[in-house]
């Protein structure tokens, strides 16, 4: 999703800026651009290309500057083009970048036509700008104060201006944006790793916050125009991806990394106590009597997943709930619910609307599942569970899944024991099991060939159906999300029982029919399904464990996993369904770790 690097200094900063918008190129972009006040005017370049392509294109401009901004776009008003990335122009005046969606653009294009302003771009940022320079009147803070109060929608705006050479001024209101204090030079980013290596003094504005970047000033006034202090935080954010190592894709990496991701994020949990998820924790817990998880995507499916744990151990009854959808539907309330929002980034925008729409309705009580400790989520939430599957870089989600499916059961334990609803002995159990969980991921990860084998024949598909019982059932959903994301293979999941009530009818050779089938109370009934499945000409792909005892027959192919693992058996498949989704991707030569049309960080709604 769109990101923002902006900087004011003594020195070029054409590198800090170019720096900036490669470690922000994770989150997926379509075009990119930097603008920077050059001998006293305007000058830009823009790329539909990588980053690296508009860096060759600068270093044969020559271009230079010392404040400046700079853009990576991912398309939401107008196709991906030259004229559509940013930053835009107006009156070779005002340069601006946006992240966001402006609801009202159609409304301001037309009063600003109608004041002569002439738009280059498909784009609703292009109103901003423009906007900007019509209410300019020398000063760029008051402009851009003025400005937002006549936007509807999502923004993070960064924008500099040709007559006041040592001034960046930034806004937010829906998508993130944060400061970096230096030393006489001020930046302003997405996030803390874009500006990582430069300063790691880091101010999160906040919603509404307009601020004011001079060389030696920054100054921030709120959504009511009153000046505010900002907390300043020393953030060590990475510098940057990691090396890939003996990886083709940081996908590939990341889901090798998951022993260590799990064993990272259980790290220092020596028991089980409420208190893992924050101080207020235990009373908290005690106090709920439901909880309401608020997802997108796989964070989705972690919460399904959770749903299955959470009511059997913990006897507590849950409601999953899509953010986008929750938003904006009627419900109703429970006081005394814990409200849970799962998220990798911590940014996404529904999960964070369906939050504030949660806590609206007088729920109080709040807690994330975040792979990120300075994002607004974990801002906005009561209580955390940080994951620590360390920056992931792959767009499709791998590691930060199965670490929130880890933190997820923590929950779950956590719960049960503040409900009196598990023994010490069964807690002991669990907690062996966990730490095991490297181990046995890492059993799975030795399978890597068979399911290569395998993955070589599934390529030459268009469609697939995915088949779980139980809690394997969010898994098989998690199975076919990967498969299609990376592969652009079609593919649907259903709970097995489902099979006959509609989905069989697709079933035939050329319909392969992927099966989550360890042992657990429901394998019988799955058998059956799959029989369904035989019995219409359908090739199964299944993947069982030590003791499903399916055993390979025509049309049959069986990956056996290690080990049966009880409670914890959705990690270990999901693991052995990312090498599938991976390894189809790459024998069909897609670009696995940047798929078309998808974004990291989905900042908009
Ligand atoms: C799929 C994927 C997405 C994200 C979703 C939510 O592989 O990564 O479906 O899970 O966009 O993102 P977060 O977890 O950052 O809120």
């Amino acid at each position: 999703m769109c990101g923002i690097v902006g900087a004011v200094a003594q020195r070029n900063i054409t590198p800090i800026l170019l720096e900036g918008l490669k470690r922000l190129e994770y989150r997926g972009y379509d075009s990119c651009g930097i603008a920077l006040h050059t001998n006293g005017e305007l000058q830009r370049s823009r790329s539909t290309a990588r980053v690296a392509e508009l860096e060759k294109q600068i270093e044969q401009s020559g271009l230079s500057g010392y404040t400046g901004i700079a853009h990576t776009r991912w398309a939401t008003h107008g196709v991906p083009s030259t004229d559509n990335a940013h930053p835009h122009f107006s009156r070779g005046r005002i340069a601006l970048v946006h992240n966001g969606i402006i609801e009202n653009h159609d409304e301001l294009r037309a009063e600003l036509q109608g004041l002569g302003y002439v738009f280059e771009s498909q784009t609703d940022t292009e109103v901003i700008a423009h906007l900007v320079d019509h209410l300019y009147q020398g000063d760029l803070f008051e402009t851009l104060q003025q400005a937002v109060k006549r936007l509807h929608g999502a923004y993070a705006i960064a924008v500099f201006c040709r007559d006041e050479p040592h001034r960046v001024v930034g806004a937010r209101q829906g998508s993130p944006l944060i400061v970096g204090v230096g030393q006489g030079e001020n930046f302003l980013a997405s996030d803390a790793m874009a500006i990582a290596g430069t300063t790691d003094q880091i101010i999160y504005l906040e919603e509404g916050d307009v601020v004011d970047l001079q060389l030696q000033r920054c100054w921030i006034v709120d959504a009511n125009g009153q000046a505010v202090q900002r907390e300043v935080r020393t953030v060590h954010a990475h510098t940057g991806a990691a090396d890939l190592g003996p990886y083709r894709h940081y996908m590939q990496k990341e889901i090798f990394e998951q022993p260590r991701a799990i064993g990272d994020t259980l790290e220092g949990v020596t028991g089980i106590m409420p208190e893992l998820f924050g101080d207020k924790a235990y009373g908290i817990f005690k106090k709920i009597d439901s909880l309401l998880i608020l997802a997108c995507g796989t964070s989705y499916y972690a919460g399904l997943t959770a749903k299955y744990w959470i009511e059997s151990i913990a006897k507590i009854p849950v409601q999953v709930e899509v953010a986008s959808e929750y938003r904006y539907r009627d419900s109703v309330p429970n006081p005394n619910s814990l409200v849970v929002t799962i998220s990798q980034s911590g940014e996404t925008a529904d999960t964070l609307a369906a939050l504030k729409h949660a806590r609206s309705l007088g729920m109080e009580h709040t807690l994330t599942i975040c792979n990120v400790s300075t994002s607004a989520m974990v801002r906005e939430c009561e209580l955390a569970y940080i994951t620590r599957a360390g920056v992931e870089v792959g767009v499709a989600s791998t590691k930060a899944f199965t670490t929130q499916l880890a933190a997820l059961f923590l929950l779950t334990l956590a719960l049960a024991q503040s409900k009196g609803r598990i023994t010490e002995q069964q807690e002991s159990d669990h907690l062996k099991a966990m730490r095991h969980l490297p181990v046995a991921i890492s059993a799975v990860l030795a399978l890597e060939p068979q399911i290569i084998a395998w993955s070589e024949d599934f390529a030459r598909y268009e469609n697939a159906l995915f088949l779980g019982r139980g809690m394997h059932y969010p898994i098989a959903l998690e199975g076919a999300l990967k498969l299609k994301e990376i592969s652009y293979i079609h593919a649907e999941a259903y709970p097995a029982g489902e099979l006959k009530h509609g989905p069989l009818a697709l079933v035939t050779k050329e319909m392969p029919v992927v099966t989550v089938a360890p042992k657990d109370s429901l394998l019988e009934k799955l058998k059956s399904n799959m029989q369904e499945v035989r019995a219409r000409g359908g090739e199964l792909y299944v993947f069982a464990d030590a003791d499903s005892n399916i055993i390979s027959s025509e049309g049959v192919h069986v990956i056996r996993l290690p080990e049966n693992y009880g409670q914890l058996s959705p990690i270990l498949h999901t693991v052995a369904l990312q090498l599938l989704a991976y390894h189809t991707a790459l024998a069909r030569g897609t670009d696995v770790d940047k798929p078309r049309n998808l974004a990291k960080s989905v900042t908009v709604e």
